[in-house]
């Protein structure tokens, strides 16, 4: 044989070989984009831990996503790509739609509606592969072919039921969450009789059909539904009792649940990056959850048992009680001939769209020699961080946001502080009344400081429903008003001091 016709001989062996080994090597080149995929989640997920990197955080992760996605479509064996095409542009849009129209109020709601179609997915995936498996010649086989056994006693088959349970709790919990947020629920805690006891019931029940199914030697498709069915009624009957107030904390844990769902779909399909999102989203749900828990200062129990922000009122202090008024004019003197002004924002600051005027405001008192920072608790608003984003689109400098501690560690050498539209969360209840239902919960200590201005509407509770002393402390001032308007009235006024 001459050279050429080795050579050629040689190449076409590898072609050979190639085309032979098609799958294999597909499957490494979709091993490694998975694991690529997967660091990125990682490391998304470690740069969102700070303001001021969370945006290309996000941006990583979402990459990750992207190549991940890629990767399954491009799999061998996955069919109908146009169909798959189609629900991703469909998803696509109206995701995009909602996220860019959403209120910076209304955040919570869509965060909790995503993560209930997340878990709707995974319901869904158990019950359609609960349905693909096949019983031929005395074996079970699942949609991809792979013998489980003569018996569904398998970790595939206890993926399938273990995603469509807590898949459909986290999907029909989400969506009450959602509603009792967005006003279509009732934000107050509903409680049936024997509640506790139904509870326990059900999830018995629905722990029973997943061990009888189990044992089974050939499918029956009525037993996952039944379990899908009552998993639904559960997340209902679980989120319904929990004060609107506690919802982020249970959209937070619900969060959780929808990555273990997720992760559950891993195993189904063995697919690990499906597997490493889920786990990931399950687990830094739950820190969410407890890291929420310890700002509140309530265990998970307490949440999910409690009625805070259910109406419960704290214990109110008889007797005449004195509301000191200032003018935006006096407030201006205050605040420009101060040494140093601590600002604590709060709902109402988000409600009234005041950020870029609360800087202006902050600016203006630099320029006179006021040392100006912000206190920041961290359930200030109505979802984690909601603070923190609010002041970032407006450039506030994230070395000027102080922690808590850090704050109260400020308070008693500040001269002013400017509480806009924030209430529960400088509450003096929340350490001084047993009573209350929010006692125990960490707060600004603000009455610290020489003097309190407040800024709000009206006397009107904040979301906890209750009263606050502070705003008859004799150091407290209250300027009524829209936020916005009150702090532009404050600038006008320190313009012609
Ligand atoms: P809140 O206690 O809810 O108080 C907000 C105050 O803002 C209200 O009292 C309201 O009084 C005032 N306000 C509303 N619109 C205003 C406007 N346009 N201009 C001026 N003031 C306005 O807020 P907070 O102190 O930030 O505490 C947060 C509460 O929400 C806590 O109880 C927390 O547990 C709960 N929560 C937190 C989260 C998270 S994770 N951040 C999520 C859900 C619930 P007026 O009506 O008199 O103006």
């Amino acid at each position: 044989m001459d050279l050429g016709t080795r050579l050629l001989w040689g190449l076409g062996s590898i072609v050979a070989v190639v085309l032979e080994s098609q799958d294999t090597l597909a499957w490494y080149a979709i091993a490694l984009a998975y694991l690529i995929a997967s660091v990125c989640f990682i490391f998304g997920l470690k740069l969102l831990s700070h303001p001021e990197t969370a945006r290309k955080g996000n941006f990583i992760a979402a990459t990750g996503m992207a190549i991940a996605v890629l990767a399954t479509l491009l799999a061998p064996g996955i069919r109908n790509h146009l169909w798959i095409l189609i629900a991703i542009v469909i998803g696509s849009v109206i995701g995009t739609v909602i996220a860019k129209k959403v209120k910076m109020t209304a955040m919570p709601q869509m965060v909790s509606f995503f993560n209930g179609m997340g878990g709707a997915c995974a319901a869904l995936i158990g019950l359609i592969e609960f349905k693909e498996l096949q019983y031929v010649n005395g074996v079970i086989v699942t949609s991809m072919g792979d013998v489980i056994g003569s018996s569904l006693l398998s970790g595939h088959t206890l993926a399938i039921l273990g995603g469509i349970l807590i898949g459909s709790v986290s999907f029909s919990g989400s969506i009450i969450a959602m509603g009792k947020l967005e006003g279509f629920v009732t934000e107050k805690s509903v409680r049936l009789p024997f509640q506790q006891g139904i509870n326990a019931l059900l999830l018995l029940v629905m722990l029973g059909i997943i061990g009888y199914t189990l044992t089974l030697e050939q499918p029956i498709f009525w037993l996952p539904l039944l379990l899908f069915v009552l998993a639904l009624i559960y997340g209902v009957l679980f989120v319904l009792p929990i004060g609107g107030a506690d919802m982020p904390v249970v959209i937070s844990l619900l969060n959780s649940f929808t990555g273990l769902a997720a992760a559950c779909g891993g195993f189904i399909y063995d697919n690990q990056v499906m597997l490493t999102g889920g786990i990931l989203v399950g687990s830094a749900g739950t820190i969410l959850t407890i890291l929420m828990c310890r700002a509140m200062n309530r265990s998970l129990t307490n949440v999910i048992l409690g009625a805070f922000g259910g109406g419960a009122a704290a214990a109110q202090e008889e007797g005449e009680k004195v509301v000191r008024e200032i003018s935006p004019s006096d407030a201006a003197i205050l605040l420009a001939y101060a040494r140093k002004v601590m600002i604590v924002p709060g709902y109402g600051l988000a409600v009234a769209q005041a950020q870029h005027t609360v800087h202006e405001l902050e600016k203006l008192l630099e320029e006179r020699g006021v040392e100006v920072l912000y206190a920041i608790h961290p359930v200030a608003g109505r979802m984690p961080g909601h603070m923190n984003v609010l002041l970032a689109e407006a450039d506030v400098p994230y070395d000027k946001l102080l922690e808590l501690e850090e704050a109260n560690e400020q308070f008693p050498t500040t001269d002013v502080v400017l509480v806009i539209g924030a209430n529960d969360v400088v509450n003096p209840a929340a350490k001084t009344d047993p009573s209350s239902p929010i006692y125990g919960m960490p707060i600004l200590e603000v009455d610290k400081a020489k003097t309190v201005i407040v800024l709000k509407r009206s006397m009107r509770a904040g979301y906890a429903g209750i009263e606050n002393e502070l705003f008859y402390y004799p150091k407290t001032r209250m300027l009524f008003g829209d936020a916005k308007a009150s702090l532009e009235q404050l600038i006008e006024e320190i313009k012609q001091l």
